[in-house]
């Protein structure tokens, strides 16, 4: 975390010694001003030390302001640093392992641990070093005075310092509680805010507010407890300081009395004694701060060192302009070592071909196209576009010739045309412009205060689900892919949206290898092949005419869907029924 700063963290340390050696300067300042020149009573001596005097008083004032902000800026910086390390690993994480990571965690850790961590860099580490040096110095002096009462000295705080570090120690593992609880009260407030919606149609504020409180009061007894053994260290010194300087007060007297010590020496002696303390304590306070870095540290190193995905692996080549060939080979994948796995998937599609994947609720379908954008990696087995081995490429070269339209796409806090042209950043005006009206955007655009310049809100929050949608289907529009992979939206859009978004997804897919993972009836008529998936298996893969004269999953999923939907009038209407089941 160092590294970076390297040169800043050496001046600050050059600049730390400066001033305290400067300020040593202040006593001798003084000795000559009362011996040499007072008593002599020569006031154009006077005069000439007092300007001496006040460039001291000058350099003292400089080299401490360039000290204190010269650390603030390095605890900053290191800050700074370390938040844009840990995003970078958290963007950088692959898919496969982030359900694994909850958001108000790492965005805990990304705020609140960062800042316990520039805390403890800028009052901690900075305030340990110079009092640090201040004790070894006065160590050293005490030594010169009087070697045994030194080692006495040591050996009577040895207790202390044992019970310092004791308390660090305890205080780093309750502090990796308290960060912790930290989190989960993060991981509620963003859980509660995305379904605030859920929250009041179900009227569980109160509910709700009571599990809020509950682990609120559990965080503060967190931070407390720590808080409890931070306090604890002082009290250790103060304490050790009375019975140290008590014992060693009456053992100076006994060694003076008998003439093993001159009382000159047992004064500077005892002065050292009583200046060392004072660091001590502050050495202790610091070390409670440290501890806490470690554990903050400790959280940052899980984010840290995630694998991440290779997405500009430089040794692998680049894959080449798709044509649109795509071939499963044998895949095999599982989650974990138990549970869901895909076993046995073969299949290919054609350039320009349109296919269809439908099949029960948890088959495998999102697994699936997943596996096509290595959002997943396979176990065994082989996926090919145009004859190449897909992780034999560049994953960015590979992602950025797929254009996906999500099921519940993510929109950013930005302006509409921003969000419109997220897949490809160098867009023109005049693309951008085609895109929308392909895609129906423009409809909407038009009414917003400031067109395609209006902010759209959090998670686009200020549009309509089927404005969203048809946003997600103009930047794949905009970035014209040969390869197209589209999850249908299952939320149930009003007859119009519906429509043009069936519209403008008909004439996306037109001449592209496209890959539609279905939920309504209506689209997978236009589709050239159904593949149908079932707990992780391909059980059946042909045309609609031909499954639908078939005896198998396909047949009893479409009769099922067809009698759940009628048109309001006790009709059935099969087009528009939903596959899901
Ligand atoms: N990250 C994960 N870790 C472990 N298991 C997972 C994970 N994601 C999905 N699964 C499991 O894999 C199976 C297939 O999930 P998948 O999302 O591919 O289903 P799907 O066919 O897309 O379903 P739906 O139509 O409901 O979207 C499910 O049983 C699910 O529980
Ligand atoms: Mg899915």
């Amino acid at each position: 975390m160092l590294r970076p700063n390297r040169r800043e963290f050496l001046l600050v340390l050059l600049l730390m010694g400066l001033s305290s050696a400067t300020m040593m300067l202040v006593p001798l300042w003084a000795k000559v001003l009362v011996n040499e020149i007072i008593l002599k009573n020569d006031f154009f001596l006077l005069f000439r030390h007092l300007m001496w005097g006040l460039l001291l008083f000058l350099c003292i004032l400089f080299l401490e302001y360039e000290r204190e902000s010269r650390k603030l800026y390095l605890g900053n910086a290191m800050e700074a640093g370390v938040r844009t390390r840990l995003f970078q690993s958290i963007i950088c994480m692959p898919l496969s392992i982030m359900p694994g990571h909850q958001t108000g965690d790492m965005i805990s850790r990304i705020s609140n641990d960062v800042r316990v961590f520039g805390d403890g860099m800028r009052e901690g580490i900075f305030n340990l070093i110079p009092n640090a040096m201040m004790v070894l110095g006065l160590v050293i002096l005490m030594v010169w005075y009087s070697f045994t009462l030194t080692v006495m000295t040591l050996l009577m705080i040895s207790p202390m310092a044992w019970a310092v570090g004791y308390f660090v120690r305890r205080i780093r593992a309750t502090s990796r509680h308290a960060q912790e609880k930290l989190a989960s009260v993060n991981n509620m407030v963003e859980e509660s805010i995305r379904g605030l919606r859920e929250i009041k149609c179900y009227g569980r504020e109160e509910f709700v507010g009571e599990r809020f409180s509950r682990l609120n009061e559990e965080t503060l007894q967190a931070h407390n407890q720590q808080d409890r053994l931070r306090a604890i260290n002082p009290a250790i010194v103060s304490c050790q300081t009375f019975i140290t300087i008590g014992i060693l007060i009456l053992v100076c007297s006994w060694m003076v009395f008998r003439g093993f010590l001159p009382v000159a020496d047992l004064i500077a002696f005892i002065t050292c004694l009583l200046l060392i303390f004072t660091p001590i304590s502050r050495i202790s306070a610091s070390l409670g701060l440290i501890s806490k870095v470690f554990s903050a540290m400790d959280r940052f190193d899980e984010i840290l060192y995630l694998p991440k995905e290779s997405v500009h692996a430089e040794n692998l080549p680049s894959l080449p302009t798709i044509k649109g060939n795509v071939v499963f080979k044998d895949v095999y994948f599982s989650y974990r070592r138990k549970g869901f796995r895909m076993e046995d998937i073969s299949f290919e599609i054609g350039p320009g071909e349109t296919i269809a994947i439908v099949g029960p609720s948890g088959a495998g379908k999102t697994t699936l196209v997943n596996l096509l954008l290595r959002f997943l990696e396979p176990i065994s087995g082989t996926i090919l576009i145009d004859g190449r081995d897909i992780h034999q490429h560049r994953i960015d070269t590979l992602r950025g010739q797929i254009g996906l339209v999500p099921q519940e796409p993510v929109l950013f806090d930005a302006t509409l045309r921003e969000n419109l042209s997220f897949g490809k950043m160098n867009a023109t005006e005049d693309e951008i412009r085609a895109a929308a009206s392909a895609a129906y955007v423009d409809q909407f655009a038009r009414d917003l205060p400031n067109g395609y310049d209006t902010p759209i809100g959090p998670y686009g929050g200020r549009l309509s689900v089927g404005q969203r949608q048809r946003i997600a289907i103009a930047r794949a529009f905009l970035l014209n892919p040969r390869l197209l992979i589209l999850d249908e939206p299952t939320s149930a859009l009003d007859p119009e949206s519906e429509h043009l978004i069936s519209d403008s997804l008909r004439t996306l897919w037109h001449g592209r290898t496209t890959i539609i993972v279905a939920h309504r009836m209506s689209t997978i008529r236009n589709v050239d092949r159904i593949i149908v998936l079932d707990n992780g298996r391909i059980v059946q893969n042909d045309t609609r005419q031909n499954l639908l004269k078939e005896d198998g999953l396909f047949q009893r999923l479409y009769a099922y869907a067809v009698s759940l939907t009628d048109d309001g009038w006790g009709r059935k209407i099969p087009d528009s029924a939903s596959l899901d089941c």
